[in-house]
């Protein structure tokens, strides 16, 4: 299998690539980040990663990577893409708590790296799902991102845009499987997992569980080993439970 990782320099990326690198040592893994020198040090030297600096706001451009494109060219037997890149909070953004804090540019920036990045990678590396064992693609959402669940409101541009990620995920599992089958297009939700985006909230996350990213790979790992076909189009909790859109 021939593994992409979008956000391999965050906690649950790199968590995940770790993961991989272990139940499958001998498989290439491709890993997009915007700072390599982010990615931590053991993927970064592992000879199996291959690491591409990419942005979200920005399509990926493969001809400048031939190395890349030859290793998705040989990927014969099966393809994953998981997209665990996203955006809560930075320096500019904050989670917004009423109507009168939603800002134009922060809903903005909060739609490209959540959905449209997304969209725009599948775009990229659709052509190389042809003909493939099994192809999944991963979306790393949020249960925050379900509209019926929504019962405390806030939070207006992580919301909305991991909303917009999960109706990608949902047009794509409905489109995808006409060219590329068999394929199963998913969207995950992660479990609160201890990270640089969970940080500000850990007071009012003292009472969820929080899990550390080791086990939050280990949950979508387990995800991802499991899906088939059967599975195209479900939002699926760090659980194997199904999550309502
Ligand atoms: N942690 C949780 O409790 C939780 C709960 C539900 C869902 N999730 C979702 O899980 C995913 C991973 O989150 P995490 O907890 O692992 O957070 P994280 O450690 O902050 O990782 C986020 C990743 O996204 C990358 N990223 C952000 N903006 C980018 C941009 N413009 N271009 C390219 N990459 C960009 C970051 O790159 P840099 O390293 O360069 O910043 C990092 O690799 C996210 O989609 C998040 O919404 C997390």
């Amino acid at each position: 299998m021939t593994v992409v990782i979008a956000g391999i320099s965050g906690a649950i990326g790199s968590a995940l690539a770790e993961r991989f690198l272990t139940e499958r040592p001998d498989e290439p893994l491709i890993g997009l980040a915007r700072h390599l020198d982010k990615v931590g040090e053991r993927l970064r030297e592992h000879p199996g990663v291959h690491l591409i600096a990419w942005q979200a706001e920005l399509p990926l451009d493969l001809t400048q990577h031939p190395d890349v494109e030859a290793l998705l060219e040989s990927a014969h037997g099966q393809i994953s893409l998981i997209y665990a890149t996203g955006l809560l909070h930075d320096g500019d953004i904050a989670p917004e708590k009423r109507v009168e804090d939603i800002n134009q540019a922060s809903l903005l920036r909060a739609f490209q790296v959540n959905c449209v990045g997304f969209g725009l990678l599948v775009q990229t590396l659709a052509p190389w799902f042809r003909g493939k064992q099994l192809t999944r693609v991963a979306a790393v959402s949020a249960k925050v991102g379900s509209i019926s669940d929504n019962q405390l409101g806030g939070w207006y541009a992580y919301r909305c845009s991991k909303a917009a990620l999960n109706m990608m995920v949902k047009n794509l599992s409905v489109e995808l499987p006409r060219k590329y089958s068999p394929i199963a297009c998913v969207a995950l939700h992660p479990g609160t997992t201890r990270s640089v985006l969970s940080e500000p909230f850990s007071q009012s996350l003292a009472k969820l569980t929080v899990h550390e990213p080791d086990a939050t790979a280990t949950h979508l790992y387990g995800i991802l080993s499991d899906v088939s076909e059967a599975d195209n189009g479900r939002f699926i909790s760090w659980d194997g439970q199904d999550l309502p859109w």
